[in-house]
């Protein structure tokens, strides 16, 4: 089993061991180094490294230790961000233009799947979105004919396959799904075996630019003519930490009383909405249902959503067993597109991946394919269509107000009085909770064996005060997304700094 940015187990992470490294670092400047190793980074590099590039890999913990290692891994057409949201926000050829990416990225896999004989479990499958009210109804309707515009083949449909209420339906094809990290690692493969060095464990503290952009990893320095962040949101201080809203959502994976496991993808329309499908993995099928998304920091008692999202399946399936229980991280852009180019505010040789809501298995490959082709200097229309520096104050307008009032309220709270530390005595072990004394906060855990960990509160990153999320493990930021282990050690971006550690007994009389 490999680790994780979290304290729950995915059905991917235990069913896989450590990627078998058989790169080593060569002394030369690289043509592009590439920061992060899940889908995003390890397409990039295996595309760019095949393209003639030399190229280095710098992944902070382990491939697949982020979201290519929590996620459902839906290879959709039938996107998160509707297509009638997208047509509104940028136009129809636009949505045309997703459309058709998307679909090429299912066929790309599929081709690297059966190129490379990776045992992933690809298959195609249908998609189903169904309705259970008339404003559902409704809602439905207007984006299956904006589905339909941006060249999806949707047809509408009576009845589902599985026994889910439905007042409406739509059937679109072309749709697939795989488990994402045998076909991560056998990229990775390909990528060491053409030449490409990846090096795991090496966390990048800096970024320079002297004639060639420098990069900082402990005490390490890389050099590179290019640099592309693939680690879901980018590191540092940048204004698409302003554009991307973090949230997490909740998986479970469960064996089923019977042998009718769906063969499809479902999605329905509640608020959030539950995606669910099934995999066979090592010889057993599993299904997979995911939901009960909310922004990063904004739910303490994490394990609620997934008692909740239990609840869900258990009254949906003949459920034999919950096997797996897991969350993950995904950014949501204020304007309905992913961010992919240059990143905005640096010097033009650092490259930008993030914003891809809940789709990060087409939009990484999408983000792959585009970055080989902008570094290759390859005409691609996507390159204007996702173009970090884009400007779409309007369209993205309401949600980056009311994100931003989130923000703001994170501030106000830190003046309101909070829990003091005699509050600590009901704290029971594996919990933690922010709590405010005299003249300071803490970060208090208490893990299993009673022993209290202690850290500052203040992210690293912008300085909002973390939260306690209890699924997880771990404390979150509400603002952009940072998040840290129980000791603080920086779990995700874009803090790149772990918490301040603290005493307890030292500074709380
Ligand atoms: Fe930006 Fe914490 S992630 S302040």
């Amino acid at each position: 089993m490999i680790n994780r940015d979290g304290y729950t187990i995915s059905l991917w992470q235990q069913h896989i061991s450590a990627f078998p490294l058989g790169s080593t670092l060569q002394a030369h400047v690289y043509d592009v180094i590439i920061v992060g190793g899940g889908i995003t980074g390890v397409t990039t590099a295996f595309l760019l490294q095949e393209a003639g590039f030399k190229c280095l890999l710098l992944e902070a913990a382990n491939l697949g230790y982020g979201t290519t290692g929590g996620t459902t891994a839906h290879l959709n057409t039938l996107l998160d961000v509707s297509y009638e949201t997208i047509g509104k926000n940028f136009g129809e050829q636009v949505a045309r233009a997703v459309a058709v990416a998307s679909a090429n990225v299912i066929g790309f896999i599929e081709k690297m799947a059966q190129e490379y004989a990776i045992d992933c479990g690809f298959k195609t499958a249908d998609a189903y979105q169904y309705a259970q009210n008339k404003e559902q109804d409704d809602a439905l309707a207007s984006q299956a004919t904006a589905a339909t515009n941006a060249g999806l083949d949707v047809g509408r449909v009576a009845t589902l396959p599985l026994p889910l209420r439905c007042t409406s339906a739509i059937q679109v094809k072309g749709q697939a799904m795989f488990s994402p990290l045998p076909y991560l690692y056998e990229l990775a493969k390909e990528f060491e075996n053409i030449g490409g060095v990846i090096l795991e464990n090496t966390r990048v503290t800096n970024i320079e630019h002297k004639g060639k952009v420098e990069v900082t990893a402990g005490e390490h320095t890389f050099a590179g003519r290019k640099l592309v962040l693939a680690t879901h949101i980018p590191p540092g201080i940048n204004l698409l930490h302003l554009r991307c809203i973090s949230y997490r959502s909740y998986a479970v994976a469960a064996r089923l009383a019977q042998n009718d496991y769906p063969q499809d993808l479902y999605y329905d329309m509640e608020e959030p909405f539950h995606y669910i499908r099934s995999q066979e993995v090592d010889g057993e099928q599993y299904l997979i249902v995911g939901g009960e998304d909310h922004k990063t920091g904004h739910h303490e008692n994490t394990n609620l959503c997934f008692r909740q999202l239990e609840a869900w399946v258990n009254k949906h399936f003949n459920v034999l067993e919950v096997t797996h229980r897991w969350s993950s991280q995904f950014y949501e852009p204020v304007d309905g597109l992913p961010y992919i180019g240059q990143l905005p505010g640096e010097e033009e040789d650092v490259y930008v991946a993030t914003g891809f809501s809940g789709n990060g298995m087409i939009y990484g490959t999408i983000a792959a394919l585009l970055l080989r082709d902008m570094l290759l200097g390859v005409l691609n229309e996507l390159e204007m269509i996702f173009d970090p520096n884009r400007l779409k104050p309007i369209a993205g307008f309401s949600n980056f107000i009311s994100h931003n009032a989130d923000v703001a309220m994170q501030y106000v709270n830190k003046l309101l009085p909070a829990a003091s530390l005699h509050l600590l005595a009901d704290l029971a072990p594996g919990e933690g909770r922010v709590i405010k004394y005299e003249s300071g906060k803490m970060a208090v855990y208490k893990d299993e064996g009673g022993e209290l960990h202690s850290v500052s509160p203040v992210c690293t990153h912008l300085k909002c005060d973390v939260s306690w999320n209890s699924g997880e493990k771990s404390w979150d930021c509400p603002c952009h997304g940072a998040r840290y282990n129980p000791d603080g050690q920086v779990l995700n971006c874009p803090a790149t700094m772990a918490l301040e550690p603290l005493h307890v007994a030292a500074t709380v009389k």
